[in-house]
Parts: structure tokens; sequence; C-alpha cells
């Protein structure tokens, strides 16, 4: 039975995923846009098929913290004699500095719920795991030879320096909360841990890790923020899509378990 490879991204309605969309659709690739936001998941599929008239792509609601919502998903793209050979580990959830909202206190370690704990432990890491399972097993039975991509960042290398989420109150001290930390160096464990897992198997993965993305940020944060980086700026939304074509293509054949670190040159500062 002959089967069509698709390209499956996850939280791909956020900032990021219609990079990794285009960037794979200028690359020929069929695409799988996900997430639990259908809204946005079905506005991202009009403005891409108007930009890429002539491909391939579905918008298919997935959580990926559900292991259920994750096969039915695959029973979908099955029935439609699909096989995803690329799938792109991009879910999280992110308490963005950017909405004044995001300034409490409710981040802050001493404060930090368990619910909170869990809820973003599971999109960002528990989600990579059950959909690398699902997938690369599907990948492995459908004997393609796969590509899995987690997106790290640039603290999956180093420590958040607090100071720069500081304003200036003596009630309100935001912080980047633990998780973050905690997810972000946990999906370089679980990239080294697949790529040598299924290295056997065809299946290769590697894990792209951005800095952060200039998205209108306070100045006074943004000026905080640049002085950390050699290049004294924040990436614009599209310079990572190189990278994206890169490891999900042919051309990092012989790349595997690596952290691909695109950040302006901040974690070695
Ligand atoms: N934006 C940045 O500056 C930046 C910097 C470095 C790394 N990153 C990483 O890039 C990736 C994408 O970031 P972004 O800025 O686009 O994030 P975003 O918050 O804009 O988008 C995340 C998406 O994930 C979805 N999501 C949340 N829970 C989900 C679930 N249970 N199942 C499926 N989807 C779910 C959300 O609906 C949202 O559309 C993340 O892994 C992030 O850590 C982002």
């Amino acid at each position: 039975m002959r089967f069509q490879k698709f390209s499956l991204i996850t939280g791909a309605a956020g900032l990021l995923g219609q990079m990794h969309a285009e960037a794979l659709l200028e690359i020929g690739k069929n695409i799988i846009i996900s997430d639990t936001n259908s809204k946005s998941l079905n506005n991202l599929k009009i403005k891409l098929k108007n930009k890429f008239k002539d491909s391939n792509i579905l918008a298919e609601v997935m959580n990926v913290t559900s292991e259920k919502s994750i096969k039915s998903l695959l029973k979908n793209v099955k029935k439609k004699k699909i096989v995803v050979d690329v799938l792109l580990n991009n879910a999280i959830i992110d308490h963005k500095f950017k909405s004044k909202n995001n300034f409490s206190n409710k981040t802050r370690l001493e404060n930090y719920s368990l619910d909170m704990w869990k809820e973003e432990i599971d999109v960002g890491l528990t989600g990579p795991v059950l959909c690398s399972r699902v997938f690369g097993l599907e990948m492995i039975k459908k004997n393609v030879s796969g590509v899995i991509i987690n997106i790290g960042s640039e603290l999956s290398v180093i420590a958040p320096n607090q100071k720069i989420y500081s304003i200036n109150s003596s009630k309100i001290k935001p912080v980047k909360p633990v998780t973050y930390s905690v997810i972000k160096h946990g999906i370089v464990g679980l990239t080294k841990y697949i790529a040598t897992y299924w290295a056997d198997q065809n299946i290769r993965c590697n894990c792209l890790s951005p800095g952060p993305i200039d998205q209108g940020q306070d100045k006074k944060f943004l000026k905080k923020v640049n002085n950390q980086i050699p290049l004294k700026r924040l990436a614009n939304r599209d310079e990572y899509k190189g990278a994206i074509k890169f490891l999900c293509s042919d051309e990092s054949s012989y790349m595997n378990g690596h952290n691909l670190i695109m950040d302006g040159g901040r974690s070695i500062w």
C-alpha cells in the first residue's frame, strides 16, 4: 500500500508555528498543522493556503497531552493513506512577557502552583514523549526514514537571568518560571534519548534551540535583553526557517542527537 508522506507540527497555531509550516512548505513538504486552538489553526490554514496555493495542508485539532487525541489524529491520517515522516514537537505553554497580565508574582518559585507545574510539564515534556512514541512507532511500522525535531530554547542550556524580567515595583517581582527551564533542559535529554534509541530504525532526532523573538515587547525589557545578546537584538520570527529546512531534510542526514542553538550568541556570554 502506498502512503503519502506528511510533516506534522504540534502547537502550530502560535508565534513560531506558522514559520515552521512555511519553511516545510518552501521545501515541498506536505504538512499537518495541529493545535488545541481550532480557530487559530483554521485561520493559519487559510493564510498558508493563500500563500502556497498548490500545497497539501491538513489542519487537525490535537492535544499533545492526550494519548487518545494523538492516536485519533494518527487514525484520521491513516485513513487518508498518510504517514508522518517528520514530527516537529513545538507546543508549549509559555508565560510571555508581552502583556501586562504576565507581570505578576504567580510565576515565582515560592508561589508556583502545582497545577501550573503539572499542566506546563504535560504540554512541554510529556507531549513530545507521547507524540514521539506514537508517530515514531508508526514510522518504524511503515519502514520510512523519519525525522523528529524538538524545539528547545537558549534556556535549554543557560538559566534565565531573572533581572531582565524585573519591573520597578516593590510588590511585583515577575520571573521566568521554573517549568520553562526544566522543560527546555529536559527536551535536550529527550532528543539524545530518541536519537540513540531509534538510530537503528532510521529515525534521526535533533533539537533546535531558538533565542527570543522580537514581538514588540516593552522597550525597557528589550533593552535589557539586547544587552545580553552579542548580536544586540532579538530574532526576527522568520530567522529559524533555514534551520528547520536543514534539520527536516536530507541536508542534515548525518546529524543526530544535536542541539542546534541559534540565539545570537546569548548562551556563550
Ligand atoms: N517565542 C519565542 O521567543 C521562543 C524562543 C525560544 C524558543 N521558543 C520555543 O518555540 C516553540 C514555539 O513557541 P511559540 O512562541 O510559537 O509559542 P506560542 O505560545 O506562541 O504557541 C504555542 C502553541 O502551542 C499550543 N498548545 C498549548 N497547549 C497545547 C496542547 N496541549 N496541545 C497542542 N498544542 C498546544 C497553543 O495553543 C499555541 O498555539 C516553543 O517550544 C517555545 O518554547 C519560543
